[in-house]
């Protein structure tokens, strides 16, 4: 959380705008943002890149996607 905060940016994106920006792509996300939280990436939000979290298991990002997505807004 040193990186990311839910509803505010701080050094990455807020994860209500993450799972705003992904919300529409279905159960298929949480897969693509498990394997993005453990590879890290730039450019997708802005010029800051995220390190790879090599330390969380499959099984654990998993978990945070789905979490993650579980706060997109209800519209
Ligand atoms: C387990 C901890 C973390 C989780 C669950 C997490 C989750 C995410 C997710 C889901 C994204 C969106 C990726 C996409 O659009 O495909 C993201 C992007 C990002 N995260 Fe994290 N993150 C974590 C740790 C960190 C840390 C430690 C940092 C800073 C050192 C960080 C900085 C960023 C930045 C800068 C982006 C935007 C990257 C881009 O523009 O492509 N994150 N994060």
């Amino acid at each position: 959380m040193g990186c990311h905060q839910v509803d505010r940016t701080r050094v990455g994106p807020p994860f209500v705008a993450i799972a705003d920006r992904y919300k529409a792509g279905g159960d298929e996300m949480v897969g693509y943002l498990a394997n993005s939280i453990r590879n890290g990436g730039r450019g997708r939000w802005g010029a800051v890149p995220m390190p790879a979290q090599p330390q969380v298991t499959e099984e654990e990002a998993t978990a945070m996607a789905s979490w993650i997505l579980s706060l997109a807004s209800q519209q």
